[in-house]
């Protein structure tokens, strides 16, 4: 597993910093006016850069532990004429720097298999998402490790709260990964 600290996150920002991920599943994504969007694991901020671009005044909320990352998100972000919309914190999905009931979508992109405690993370997004809110979870299906695990993911996912509303391959001649959209049962 990889350690994340200041040497990895340059290391992930030069070699994967806008990995087609990010931009491919925002595609997937219907994103309101004024939508409060929350990235947990946000890496370079890749994700939210390519939101930014979709939604007119949001609420776009990047979170990573490494602080090396979140200044590369940060610097990332600055000359983006529709940044101001994104704000960057210090935090891990565990402990989220996030209010209760806060977002319309929080997107977990190739993420959750770096957690220390992924049933954590996943009841402290379910505390952060509005009842009507979305999960979004992205899977690259070339990282061996995304493939593993699926059912312990689902069972992990039925335990916070949440209900898989569509899960899907998406194959292109970039990437294959696997999107869920998550919604929180009734
Ligand atoms: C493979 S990178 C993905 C980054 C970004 N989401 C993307 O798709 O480009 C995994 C990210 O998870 C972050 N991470 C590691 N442990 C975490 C934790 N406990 N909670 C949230 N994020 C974590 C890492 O710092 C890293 O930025």
């Amino acid at each position: 597993m990889t350690e994340w600290n200041s040497e990895t996150a340059e290391w992930y920002a030069a070699n994967y910093g806008d990995y087609p991920t990010n931009r491919l599943a925002v595609e997937q994504l219907d994103l309101p006016d004024h939508s409060t969007i929350v990235d947990v694991g946000c890496g370079t901020g890749s994700a939210l850069r390519y939101a930014a671009a979709k939604v007119k005044n949001g609420n776009l909320i990047g979170i990573d532990p490494v602080p090396r990352m979140i200044k590369i998100a940060k610097d990332s972000t600055k000359e983006n004429k529709i940044g101001y919309q994104i704000h960057f914190r210090v935090g891990s999905a565990e402990n989220l720097p996030a209010e209760d009931s806060i977002a319309d979508l929080v997107l977990a992109f190739d993420s959750i298999d770096h957690w220390q405690d992924v049933q954590k993370g996943l009841n402290e997004i379910l505390r952060i998402l509005k009842s009507k809110g979305n999960f979004i979870i992205v899977k690259d299906l070339s990282v061996p490790r995304a493939k593993k695990d699926l059912n312990t993911l689902k069972q992990k996912l039925a335990a916070a709260g949440f209900d898989v509303d569509k899960k899907e391959i998406i194959n292109t001649d970039e990437v294959s990964f696997s999107f869920w959209k998550c919604i929180v049962k009734s």
